[in-house]
């Protein structure tokens, strides 16, 4: 079955930036079906991490307390620059025992640094204001309350606009593979639009 149609042009006027995390460890799972049609329908610059890169978990040494940015030197280092601009952030991840994926929290628990920035240092960091998408999948329904509420307080710290954060889930993944969740593909195509729009716009 053919759900997706093909990625729209680009309008260099309108072209935002969007950064997507992807927090399931296999290359093509349910998450990276959800994330492909979604990238598909983004007009502006897309940029994926994934929790299969090369990012350490934060170790809590607390350099954040008394210093800027992050003592760990890998490549979050290159996210931390995306992130002080990109206009939308996306959080996808399967859920695990009603939680997001073990992966999912150990590569976002590195935003700990612009918690501790505004919390320890009395100096938050700069950033531009951004929309944000959480994607859930999971194999039965019923589990993803905790972590949407999870992943909405990441994506806050992250930076984005607490009004302007919206959800897509597919949580029948045992019966139905989110690649032919047309519903959930449906709702995808229309938050597309939505980060397709700077948020000042
Ligand atoms: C360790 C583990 C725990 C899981 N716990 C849940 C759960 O609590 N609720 C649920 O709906 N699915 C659960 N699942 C199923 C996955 O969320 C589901 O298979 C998902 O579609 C996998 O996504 P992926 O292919 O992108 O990794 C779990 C899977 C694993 C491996």
């Amino acid at each position: 079955m053919k759900t997706d149609s093909p990625r729209p042009k680009s309008d260099a006027n309108m072209k935002t930036k969007t950064l997507i995390i992807n927090g399931s460890p296999k290359k093509n799972g349910d998450t990276t079906a959800m994330i492909e049609c979604l990238s598909r329908h983004l007009t502006g610059e897309v940029r994926v991490v994934s929790c299969r890169d090369d990012i350490s978990p934060c170790i809590d040494c607390r350099f954040c307390w008394t210093h800027e940015g992050c003592a760990l030197q890998d490549d979050m280092q290159e996210i931390y620059k995306y992130l002080a601009d990109c206009d939308n952030v996306v959080l996808a991840s399967p859920v695990w025992f009603s939680s997001l994926s073990g992966p999912a929290l150990n590569l976002t628990s590195r935003f700990q640094t612009y918690f501790a920035s505004r919390r320890f240092r009395n100096a938050p960091v700069e950033r531009k204001p951004k929309k944000g998408l959480i994607i859930l999948v999971g194999g039965n329904a019923g589990t993803e309350i905790h972590p949407l509420e999870t992943a909405r307080m990441i994506l806050r710290t992250a930076g984005c606009v607490k009004e302007e954060i919206a959800s897509v889930v597919s949580m029948n993944t045992d019966n139905l593979p989110a690649k032919d969740d047309s519903a959930a593909l449906e709702q995808i195509r229309g938050e597309a639009m939505r980060l397709n729009l700077p948020l000042e716009s």
